[in-house]
């Protein structure tokens, strides 16, 4: 009798885990999800048919700019230079992980942002690394006391310590599960972290904030409709940290592979498409908008994440709200930008509203791109179990369990940067 009721207690616990994951309304239903015809990353937009790698640089081409203008819209180029401050550089773990804080300049003008770098301390040469933005400020990746405490905006958060839109000290260490530091560095990476409210705060302030507020893909000062969403101004931040990179001595720039989870992993996926100069490109329950396919309408749809963020992506995305099927591209081919650069896609078994088979076939579909360019692609067929990870070129596994970042997810992307590195 005790031992039923306990399995009735553990299969609530396991439903409410599961609705609390899922807005109501929503499709989860896969004998539900709409027909579509998924738009064929090799073939031009004239119907001819990409047969060679210079035919692909063409179409890669065409797919870039439609990404751009109508969903996540264009950036501003390159700053001339950058600035950047130390601000702290010691010692933790025992003396075996070099902790340094650097403070760049993104404009003239600002924003400036700390960047956090985990180094391996023994490391002899330049080491690889892991660069991804974080959700909550630097403080909250690592309990070091020193890590400097955000100025910027911040989501409220009492759990967090996080009132009126300003971080504070109680949040000290609280992500630190999504950081695995030990686990990185002990692996001789570089683990690279920026507060993503540094370079553009999340809500929808028509420029006047952030990065938006300092630069501009045009004159105008009025957002274009196909002018950058957050994505984009995070993203190009993203880039802004490689170029810093480029001027280090600790950190092997060729062999930076950008991370992110979440609304973080569109950031990398977008980040991994417009700068070329990342090695890899690691997306983590990314969903709608991310690896998930906006044709299958499943979960999170394009409406929903339009009218709930209309900040993160450009103005004409609107378009394709209740209208998915008129969108000339889907999500595989934003990972198929990425070629031939290694792109690993990561789902969580109760994370429906990221779409985990959607996130699967977007590295299906993506394969053929990557077997013009290297022979390889995803190594499945079929969805595979939960914990049963594919590495290659393509990789993709879904973790058991809900929407998040955690050590398994980041022991798979280790051993998918090991991989990366030796090929
Ligand atoms: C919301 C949003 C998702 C996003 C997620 C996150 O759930 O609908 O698109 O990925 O937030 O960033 O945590």
């Amino acid at each position: 009798m005790i031992r039923r009721s306990i399995l009735a207690f553990a299969l609530i616990i396991l439903l409410m885990d599961n609705i609390q994951a899922q807005p109501k309304g929503y499709l989860y239903d896969e004998d539900k999800v709409p027909q579509f015809v998924i738009p064929d990353p090799l073939k031009f937009q004239n119907g001819e048919v990409v047969k060679t790698t210079t035919d692909w640089k063409k179409r890669r081409g065409e797919i870039f700019n439609l990404f751009e203008s109508q969903i996540f819209g264009k950036s501003p180029s390159r700053p001339k230079s950058i600035k950047a401050t130390s601000s702290l550089s010691k010692t933790i773990a025992n003396g075996k992980i070099l902790l340094r804080q650097i403070e760049i300049e993104l404009t003239d003008s600002g924003p400036t942002v700390s960047v956090l770098m985990f180094l391996p301390a023994n490391a002899t040469g330049q080491v690889p690394a892991f660069l991804g933005l974080n959700f909550n400020g630097n403080h909250t990746v690592h309990p070091d006391k020193e890590i400097a405490i955000t100025k910027s905006w911040v989501r409220n958060n009492g759990g967090l310590g996080a009132k009126n839109n300003q971080a504070s000290e109680m949040g000290r260490g609280a992500s630190q599960s999504r950081w695995s530091v030990q686990q990185i560095t002990d692996a001789g990476f570089a683990a690279i972290t920026c507060y993503y409210g540094d370079i553009d705060p999340d809500f929808d302030d028509g420029w006047k904030n952030g990065l938006h507020a300092h630069i501009r893909p045009s004159q105008s000062n009025q957002p274009q409709a196909d002018e950058w969403g957050s994505i984009a101004a995070w993203s190009w931040g993203l880039s802004r940290i490689v170029d810093y990179l480029e001027t280090e001595d600790a950190v092997d720039a060729k062999s930076v592979f950008v991370v992110g989870h979440s609304r973080l992993g569109k950031t990398s996926l977008w980040a991994g498409a417009t700068d070329p100069r990342f090695a890899g490109v690691i997306s983590n329950n990314s969903g709608c908008g991310g690896a998930a396919l906006s044709k299958r309408a499943f979960g999170e749809t394009v409406k929903r994440i339009n009218t709930s963020f209309p900040h993160w992506f450009c103005d004409n995305f609107n378009k394709y709200n209740d209208n998915e099927q008129e969108l000339p591209v889907d999500q595989h081919m934003l990972l198929a930008l990425c070629a031939p650069r290694p792109v690993y896609i990561a789902s969580a078994s109760k994370d429906l509203w990221a779409d985990p088979m959607g996130e699967f076939l977007s590295a299906k579909y993506a394969s053929p791109v990557y077997k013009l360019l290297t022979g390889n692609g995803l190594n499945i067929d079929d969805f595979p179990n939960v914990n049963t990870p594919t590495i290659g070129v393509i990789s993709y596994h879904v973790r058991d369990g809900k929407h998040d970042i955690t050590p398994y997810d980041w022991q798979q992307y280790i051993t998918f940067g090991k991989k990366a590195l030796s090929n």
